[in-house]
């Protein structure tokens, strides 16, 4: 007879949720064990004693884990694994033998169970088995999803930009995807430097292994040492246990090596080893493990100067820059600006479920006169926080850079600007400059001062001096 047990609390903290059970089990006394042991932390557990209404269970509803005994179904207990594995793949089959069974544990192996627990077992193996099996799956779900969202960040789709130069880097990218070459990924900080990484992982041959990531600055050197090559038990003082490196863990796929010119000379001597001999022992550990890595390393430092100042391995840059990319900066490729912002306008209004659309005449001219020190993350940060504060259907100016005057003074720092030749020219920019920002601001002369940053009294002596007047206002008269 079917019962069905529910009490309690749950097991442990790794089995936060209450769990659903399935037991077969033919021995009423075996089974009445099993299931006040496993019931008992407050799972529901459904205990059937024959194979008619254990099919019925699977049919009607999904269970975490499948317990079954082996014992007098043979064959048929290799169907019921089957069965219950294409009713719910997700769910765990635990097989449960006798003690002479193990070929056809094995065999229900075979056919897709999980694990098995021969006969005589204590309770206790199940519930540390079912443990087990419950964290390895939880890591499987978590992998997937990443990977799931890491192939959407990473699509070449997604990388937006219609400037020569970033065209330029795609079609190298696209060229070295596929081939297990080092590339050595150069550019200002929020460049694109781990978006370029990534697509190219996700557009190798190597795209369903991992692509581990690790930030070479975010760590002192012997802890930079123990997360790149692992370490074993006792390594030093706060190894109580053995570790598997960032390496062991990117095998058969791609490292990322981020801000690599921070890496100490010793650690830099065994990446050389590794890229050369694609071996390696974990600190304090003495046998050699092998690995099939791609590395794709970054920097935003001038790491010909670091060879010259002597700070990074010139050996280990030759290793690292089979093939280089090097990622301009947003001020240098302006004709990204606007579809990237409106790209972000377009993601960040759609998961903020606002109705904005567009960007006004205006936001689109501060965008582009900017000049955007922190490159495509900054111009993402901007445009997000715009998108938040703003609740009608296009972003204004004044949502994206709410200190326009400040930032425009920036924006004019005098590299942008052609260096005057004399005197005259001087003045001839600065009636320039005026005549802008009045046509900037629709020749609202308050808004142009604030433009330029200077004072309205200022803005109107200039405007006298200059002899500027409104063509519009010309036109009409
Ligand atoms: N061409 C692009 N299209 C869309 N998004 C981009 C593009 N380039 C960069 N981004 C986005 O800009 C942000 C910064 O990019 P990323 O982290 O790759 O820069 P980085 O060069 O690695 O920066 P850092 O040197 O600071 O580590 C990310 O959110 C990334 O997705
Ligand atoms: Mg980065």
């Amino acid at each position: 007879m079917p019962r069905l047990f529910e009490r309690g609390i749950s097991w442990d903290q790794r089995m936060a949720a209450v769990i659903k059970i399935l037991l077969l089990e033919y021995d009423r006394v075996a089974g009445k064990e099993i299931l006040d042991y496993l019931a008992g932390d407050g799972n529901t557990v459904q205990w059937v004693t024959d194979q008619e209404s254990c099919l019925q269970w699977l049919n009607q509803e999904a269970f975490d884990a499948f317990f079954l005994s082996l014992e007098q179904g043979g064959e048929d207990g290799l169907e019921l694994v089957e069965y219950a594995k294409k009713a719910n793949s997700f769910g765990l089959v635990i097989c449960l033998p006798s003690h002479e069974q193990t070929r056809l544990a094995l065999r229900a192996m075979g056919r897709g169970a999980d694990a098995y627990v021969k006969r005589p077992f204590d309770c206790e193996e199940l519930k540390v088995i079912l443990a087990r099996l419950l964290e390895h799956r939880s890591l499987l779900g978590a992998n997937f999803y990443l990977r799931r969202t890491q192939d959407l960040i990473y699509r070449f789709d997604d990388i937006i930009g219609s400037s020569q130069s970033l065209k330029k880097v795609l079609a190298v990218v696209r060229k070295v995807a596929y081939s297990n070459a080092s590339i050595l990924i150069d550019g200002e900080t929020g460049t694109g430097k781990e978006l370029i990484a990534g697509a190219i992982h996700y557009n190798s041959s190597r795209r369903e292994k991992n692509f581990i990531k690790v930030n070479c600055a975010a760590l002192q050197d012997t802890l930079l040492e123990s997360e790149l090559f692992g370490h074993e038990k006792g390594a030093f003082t706060s190894a109580d246990k053995q570790r598997v490196g960032r390496f062991e863990q990117a095998n058969f796929g791609t490292i990322f090596l981020d801000e690599i010119a921070d890496m100490s000379a010793s650690t830099q001597a065994k990446v050389l080893r590794v890229l050369q001999e694609q071996e390696f022992e974990r600190v304090g550990g003495t046998k050699t493990i092998k690995v099939d890595v791609r590395l794709i390393s970054a920097t935003n430092k001038d790491l010909k100067e670091e060879i010259a100042q002597k700070r990074f391995r010139d050996d280990l840059y030759y290793r690292l820059n089979v093939v280089n990319i090097f990622i301009p900066p947003l001020r240098e490729r302006t004709e990204d600006i606007l579809p990237l912002a409106q790209y972000f306008l377009r993601r960040f209004a759609g998961e903020l479920s606002k109705k904005l659309t567009d960007l006004t005449p205006d936001a689109q001219r501060a965008l582009e006169s900017y000049h955007w020190p922190g490159n495509i993350r900054e111009l993402r940060n901007t445009v997000e926080r715009a998108v938040l504060l703003n609740e009608g259907d296009r972003i204004p100016r004044e949502d994206l850079f709410p200190n326009w005057s400040e930032t425009q003074a920036v924006a004019m720092d005098t590299a942008a600007l052609p260096m005057p030749d004399s005197v005259q020219r001087l003045v001839d920019m600065e009636k320039r400059l005026i005549l802008d920002a009045l046509d900037k601001s629709n020749w609202v002369q308050k808004e142009a001062a604030l433009y330029l940053g200077i004072s309205r009294r200022v803005m109107h002596y200039k405007i006298q001096k200059y002899g500027i007047r409104n063509p519009n206002w010309v036109k009409n008269k």
